[in-house]
């Protein structure tokens, strides 16, 4: 596949995970009735959208870096930064659909959690994406 295809699969799949986990957390994260469905569209929306865009967006990020690791990326320190970060926001999209998991059948699960979780999302997501455009170091 051509470098243009990963690309573009990594940008889609970064909109929709960041945006849609963000969304869902923020959404998550007002105090709502259980009973309200809102746990269960939220976790739809996890499952249907945010995982997949997720294994988009790795896709074409790991279609565009195996083939120049060793030349290119393996010494870029910027690329090294965001791989480490890109572990914790993939943890941290999990810890959200576990949290959502939990609440949609009916355990406790504290609205705050949910706001963190939005916040810790966002702010990797703006480090991850200054690290590949800036490349700093
Ligand atoms: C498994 C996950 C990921 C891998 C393996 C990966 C890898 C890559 C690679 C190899 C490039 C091409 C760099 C170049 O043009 O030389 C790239 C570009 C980029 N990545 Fe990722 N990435 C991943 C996840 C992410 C995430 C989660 C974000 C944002 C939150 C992100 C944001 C970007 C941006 C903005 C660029 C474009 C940089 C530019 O062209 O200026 N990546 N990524």
């Amino acid at each position: 596949m051509s470098m243009i295809v990963f690309r573009y699969l990594h940008f889609l799949g970064i909109t929709f995970w960041i945006g849609t986990a963000v969304a869902v957390a923020v959404a998550a994260s007002a105090p709502t009735p259980w009973e309200s469905g809102i746990a269960q569209a939220l976790r739809k929306v996890t499952l249907r959208v945010t995982t997949p865009a997720m294994l988009f967006a790795f896709a074409g990020g790991f279609g565009m870096l195996i083939p120049d690791f060793s030349e290119t990326y393996a010494k870029q320190g910027w690329m090294h930064a965001k791989l480490a970060l890109l572990l914790v926001l993939a943890g941290a999209t999990g810890v959200l659909t576990g949290k959502l998991r939990k609440w949609a059948e009916g355990q406790e699960v504290s609205a705050k959690t949910f706001g963190r979780l939005a916040w810790v999302i966002s702010i990797l997501a703006v480090l991850i994406v200054t690290l590949a455009v800036l490349r700093p170091f």
